[in-house]
């Protein structure tokens, strides 16, 4: 595939033909937040809404995770008007997160603790209204233990779970703010990828999915 080049910052980079701008820039050391893109994404879910840049042209900020690159591309990553969506976009999973990092397996390795770093947003940030999703544990998975008041939502594990075994064994449910993830097959075990496939929780960004039988 041919290489093409663009302008991102005042840097001139180049990439693949086709490839998304933000894996572009994330190949090139430049940073965009993100949570719901993973390398080798063909269709990116876009959920997270992290991810905008502003492109020379048009009027709006676009998510990078959707967009392909084009040798005509003038980005910039970071705008006020960029990071103001951006700010958006962590506070509001902020308001439905439950924040206990000293408790959670992610501690120091969790994307959105390093995303709200980047953004300059405390973990818990003053005057945001907070809500909760019951059950706080579902521990109905043979192998999983799920919180969903951890989970971002972003499918990261749907993915994985899609490439790793042809199939998805987990999908979202419900809509809106009652949106979860569910697992498929989780009544009968037979059927179920083994115990040992960490997959889903290796990529989970925030230390929403544990293993039951340990590391
Ligand atoms: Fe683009 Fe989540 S990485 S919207």
């Amino acid at each position: 595939m041919s290489r093409i080049s663009f302008q991102v910052n005042d840097r001139k980079i180049s990439a693949p033909e086709g490839m998304s701008l933000l894996g572009a820039c994330l190949n090139a050391d430049i940073h965009i937040p993100h949570l719901c893109y993973m390398e080798g994404m063909t269709e990116p879910p876009a959920s997270c809404r992290l991810c905008f840049v502003e492109i020379e042209g048009r009027r709006e900020p676009v998510t990078a995770c959707t967009l392909p690159v084009r040798s005509d591309l003038k980005v910039r990553t970071d705008t006020p008007a960029v990071r103001r969506l951006q700010r958006t976009a962590l506070r509001l999973l902020l308001s439905v997160h439950h924040v206990d990092c000293k408790h959670c397996i992610a501690n120091y390795k969790c994307e959105l603790q390093r995303t709200a770093r980047f953004l300059g947003i405390g973990l818990k940030p003053k005057h945001l209204d907070h809500y909760s999703k019951e059950p706080e544990v579902d521990d109905t998975h043979p192998h999983l233990i799920h919180r969903p008041n951890r989970c971002v939502l972003c499918g990261r594990c749907i993915h994985i779970c899609e490439s790793r075994h042809g199939r998805a064994y987990i999908a979202m449910a419900r809509r809106g703010f009652d949106t979860v993830l569910t697992f498929y097959g989780s009544t009968d075990a037979i059927d179920l990828p083994a115990p040992d496939c960490t997959a889903c929780i290796d990529v989970c960004p925030v230390g929403a999915l544990e293993s039951k039988h340990g590391e």
